[in-house]
């Protein structure tokens, strides 16, 4: 892992420059910035309320009313979060040319509001609502009213069609990221802390397979010094804000597009 002496970030735009194919993996804190707080961490979402307690599918169909109290907040937080510079910037970086897809994590769809147009939903989005005992589908904004639990035509509680704990990540998102990791040049791992399979294990799918990994954070990972090739420590606005400077207007060593 390098990162320290030279700068980590011009380190990191002459790799982008390099290699083509660029791949972002992108989780909460990516988002942090738009108001949309994390999971883990001092004011993260799983310390208001215990994830297993309100973030498992078992509790969902053991208490939905009550895990549908949590997903109200994130709903209502998300509707009203805007694209920050992060998100700004990778969707250039893919206009560029440089990012080919973002795979990530996160639920608020402010990957495609900030313009990116390949973006690999991991763990589903909120937009959507489903049935868990019929599979039909609904649009959230169509059929949720704050405050109110929502029901299927069948007269079951519905669930946003996102992924809780105990559920399987849906097939085509999990083999697209998969193929992204294992071909792409650069993976650039933004705002997440790692710590949650099967999303976790995609750096190491892409560092085995040839790429270089690129992870933007505050806070160093476990990912940090097992498979980062270069750490950038700061917040993903700053940082990708930068990388885009850098391969706008290229000097010496950057490279540029
Ligand atoms: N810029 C970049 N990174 C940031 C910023 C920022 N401004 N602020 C915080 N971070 C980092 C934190 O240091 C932390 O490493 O973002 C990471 C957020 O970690 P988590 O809250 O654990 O979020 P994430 O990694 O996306 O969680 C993965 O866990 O609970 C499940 O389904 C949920 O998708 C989520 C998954």
């Amino acid at each position: 892992m390098r990162g320290g002496g030279s700068d980590p970030v011009r380190e990191a735009a002459r790799l982008l420059a390099e290699r083509r194919n660029a791949v972002a993996l992108t989780g909460a804190g990516i988002s942090v910035e738009s108001g949309i707080p994390s999971f883990r961490g001092a004011q993260g979402l799983w310390g208001k309320y215990d994830p297993m307690e309100y973030a498992t599918l078992h509790a969902f169909m053991r208490s939905p009313g009550k895990v549908w109290e949590m997903l109200s907040e994130m709903i209502s937080v998300c509707g009203f979060a805007s694209p920050n510079a992060a998100h700004a910037g990778l969707s250039a970086l893919e206009k560029m040319g440089v990012v080919r897809a973002v795979i990530t994590q996160n639920v608020d769809g402010l990957h495609q509001a900030a313009g990116s147009r390949r973006v690999i939903e991991y763990h589903g989005n909120l937009d959507e609502l489903i049935c868990v005992y019929c599979w039909k589908l609904f649009e959230t904004r169509k059929r949720w009213v704050i405050g109110e639990v929502p029901l299927c035509d069948c007269g079951q509680i519905l669930k946003p069609n996102v992924v809780l704990f105990g559920e399987p990540i849906p097939w085509p998102a999990q083999e697209q990221a998969e193929e992204e990791a294992r071909t792409c040049g650069v993976l650039l791992v933004i705002g997440t802390s790692a710590q949650v399979s099967p999303a976790c294990d995609l750096p190491r799918i892409a560092k085995e397979s040839g790429a270089a990994v690129v992870e933007i954070n505050p806070e160093p990972t476990q990912l940090t010094r097992s498979v980062a090739d270069v750490y950038i420590p700061g917040t993903a606005s700053d940082i990708v804000t930068r990388l885009v400077g850098l391969l706008k207007h290229p000097s010496p060593g950057t490279g540029g597009h």
